[in-house]
């Protein structure tokens, strides 16, 4: 069984978000379990040298869209079992990021179309085209298409996987023939067409042979108009190939005992490193140096749907609990200045580090006593997952993947990993800060049972890699 998994981005390659480590850990994880895997992405400019020196070309086709006609290159390298492919076309991918560009609808349009026309010229055809999120949704489409046509391809059925519902695709009517180079046919029966609009992840849930999600959770969620963002309906129709299945991480790289960006590392067993991170990065960041104070982080993109809106207005309630906040991301302005803000009302204790940086992430993780991650939506989220890991002792709201990884330490619950909370609201965010801090304050040895049962828990692709196997399966059994 041959898989090729689709995808805009994957780690160490590319990244804008947990897509990319989702694509750069699951193939590899199932390349381990046996299962021949390649994976196919665009080649951007942001790809360095480092990993172009380790590609080699292998041929270049011409790709049709419509009434354009445009060069596609392929390269490939060879790294943890899996074949990587790259599509190169520089006017579509030299463009010094990934997303964002006026024609975002062309570029992943024709890197769509080439992963259909490149088939032929991979080292064997594939039984599963695996797609993710809007930007490969096309390609179940052009598959389907080019089948009518060519029999070597019809055995090939597709997955699609729902990272974030969020992001659709949505373009004009206009853009099925002018811009995708589709007979309009495929919006006038309604596989393209959503309010008017083409809607590019509506086409690819209807048309892929399974749809899955991040988490059981965000599956079962996806039905309720709050988190459906719209495709409700269109869920509701294809419940009888939806599934979730929980994201893993790669252990490997995020693993405390190895993680070079750590001035010291530490295990379960050995946890005097984690007290030299925190000191380290209380004194580079300009907090107090109080190694028994509580130091609280957030590393997320600075966007309402991450809650951030529930932490800003209740910083004075976080901050009345006595302990040390410390920020990285970057995102809407109002929520940056507003850390930003907080960093000058209570100097030495906030810490708002207004950027992304992969480094600077781990150290905080490798400090962090608690990490606050109040998402009003989590298809899955990865933060919760790496904090667990590097002893930081999570506290989330009661969503998606977060409710599928995180168990309430609260009273009465005797295996919790973390701190959950329900409501919406700020009395419920800094009641369960409140009460985290005072486990922390209270009861230390308490609080050490709680870290040590998060850093020791199995959080790797061995737990969900082979429920895609088995999903991969199934369909290709179809065939015969
Ligand atoms: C998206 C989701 C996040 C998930 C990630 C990987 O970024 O927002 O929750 O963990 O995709 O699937």
């Amino acid at each position: 069984m041959n898989i090729l998994y689709v995808t805009s981005e994957a780690v160490p390659f590319c990244k804008t978000g947990g897509l990319a480590d989702v694509a750069g850990s699951l193939p590899p994880a199932l390349a381990a379990e046996g299962v021949e895997t390649a994976v196919i992405l665009p080649l951007y400019d942001k790809i360095g040298p480092q990993w172009r020196e380790k590609m080699t070309f292998r041929r270049y086709i011409y790709v049709d869209l419509g009434w354009r006609h445009e060069y596609c290159g392929l390269f490939s390298l060879y790294d943890r079992g899996v074949t990587w492919y790259f599509v190169d076309n520089e006017k579509y991918f030299r463009r010094g990021r990934l997303y964002g560009e006026f024609d975002d609808g062309e570029r992943f349009a024709f890197f769509s179309k080439a992963v259909v026309d490149l088939l032929p010229s991979l080292d064997w055809m594939p039984d599963i085209l695996h797609c993710n999120d809007w930007q490969t949704a096309l390609v179940p489409i052009y598959l389907k298409d080019a089948a009518t046509r060519w029999w070597e391809i019809r055995h090939i059925r597709t997955v699609f996987t729902i990272h974030n519902i969020e992001y659709q695709g949505r373009y004009g009517s206009d853009s099925v023939d002018q811009l995708f180079g589709l007979d309009r046919g495929w919006y006038d029966d309604g596989t393209l067409r959503m309010d008017g609009d083409v809607n590019l992840m509506k086409g690819a849930m209807l048309m892929a042979d399974a749809v899955t999600t991040v988490s059981p959770t965000y599956a079962a969620q996806l039905h309720d108009p709050a988190y459906a963002c719209g495709l409700e309906q269109v869920v509701h129709l294809i419940d009888y190939k939806l599934s979730g299945v929980l994201n893993g991480l790669d252990t490997e790289s995020y693993n405390p005992a190895h993680d070079g960006s750590l001035p010291r590392t530490f295990d379960p067993d050995h946890m005097e490193g984690k007290a030299v991170c925190k000191a380290e990065l209380q004194r580079q960041l300009g907090l107090v140096q109080e190694p028994d104070t509580p130091l609280m982080a957030i590393v997320s993109r600075l966007v309402g749907h991450k809650g951030m809106d529930l932490v800003c207005q209740g910083l004075e309630g976080i901050m009345a609990t006595g302990c040390q906040l410390v920020v990285l991301g970057q995102g809407e302005s109002q929520f940056e200045d507003a850390f930003r803000w907080a960093q000058s009302r209570w100097p030495g204790r906030v810490s708002a580090q207004i950027t992304y940086s992969d480094n600077l992430s781990r150290r905080i993780y490798g400090a962090a006593d608690l990490f606050l991650m109040p998402s009003r939506s989590e298809p899955c989220g990865l933060s919760q997952l790496i904090a667990m890991r590097y002893g930081a002792v999570p506290i989330v709201r009661q969503t998606g993947g977060l409710n599928d990884t995180v168990r309430s330490c609260q009273v009465g619950q005797p295996d919790g990993n973390g701190y959950v909370f329900s409501g919406c609201t700020v009395h419920d965010l800094c009641q369960t800060v409140g009460q985290a801090v005072g486990l922390y304050r209270g009861d230390r040895m308490g609080f050490d049972i709680v870290r040590r049962r998060g850093m020791t828990e199995d959080f790797s692709w061995n737990r969900s890699a082979g429920a895609y196997r088995r999903i991969y399966q199934d369909l290709s059994r179809r065939n015969h």
